[in-house]
């Protein structure tokens, strides 16, 4: 029996993080935040007192990366925000976190989320979404989450912050963020979370044999 494997792809902020998190959970897989690998590669590059764009060096970080490092508390933020785009815009690098990501899935499937799951990562995924909202939802939605946290931040330079960093990661020669051809597109401009879910459970329910069901 083939295992699973959901790939979620999209923009910061499009809400993939919460929708493939309830859906790992809901179909009993294992979760993978792929984001979080940029971040750890970034966050070890900083603490060495590197540069996050020297390819050599983001590359033997990426090479050294241990499971534990995706834990620590300090990936976010704008510094690893920043430092994560530069090094995952570097060949070596993607190609020293692949093996990383194809691992994860191999004994039980899993659910990813990332730029290019559907179209690096796992290119014959089960199933693959694609989620977006527009800049200006996006940018509300990360937002309320820095207030939420205490962070008093400006909505005008969070939209901006996150329009570079859309336009860096779509740019970019390795990998380029963009939908995979037979990805189901779920704009949730429009749609909280409940509604996200259930448009995403239909598409996957019809793509996979669900053979374990948690919280449904
Ligand atoms: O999803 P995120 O914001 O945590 O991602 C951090 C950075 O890593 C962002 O610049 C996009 C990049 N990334 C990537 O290139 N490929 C992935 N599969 C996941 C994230």
């Amino acid at each position: 029996m083939m295992k699973p494997i959901i790939a979620i792809d999209g923009p910061a902020a499009a809400g993939k993080g919460t929708l493939a998190r309830r859906l790992a959970t809901t179909l009993g897989l294992p979760y993978l935040d792929t984001g979080l690998l940029y971040r750890a590669v970034a966050r070890r590059v900083l603490d060495a007192g590197g540069d996050p764009a020297d390819a050599a060096t983001a590359e033997g970080a990426a090479r050294s990366l241990r499971p534990v490092d995706l834990d620590r508390s300090d990936l976010r933020g704008p510094q690893a925000d920043a430092a994560a785009a530069s090094v995952a815009s570097i060949p070596g690098v993607r190609t020293a976190l692949l093996a990383f990501q194809r691992d994860f899935a191999t004994s039980e499937g899993a659910v990813l989320d990332g730029r290019d799951i559907g179209t690096v990562i796992f290119p014959d995924a089960q199933a693959k979404l694609f989620v977006t909202a527009s800049l200006t939802e996006r940018a509300r939605r990360r937002w309320l989450e820095l207030q939420a946290k205490g962070t008093d931040a400006d909505l005008g330079t969070v939209e901006e912050d996150m329009r570079l960093r859309d336009a860096k990661d779509a740019a970019r020669a390795a990998a380029p963020l963009r939908a995979a051809d037979d990805a189901y597109l779920l704009d949730t401009s429009e749609m909280d979370a409940e509604a996200a879910f259930q448009a995403a459970m239909a598409f996957v329910c019809s793509r996979i044999r669900i053979v374990s069901m948690r919280d449904l």
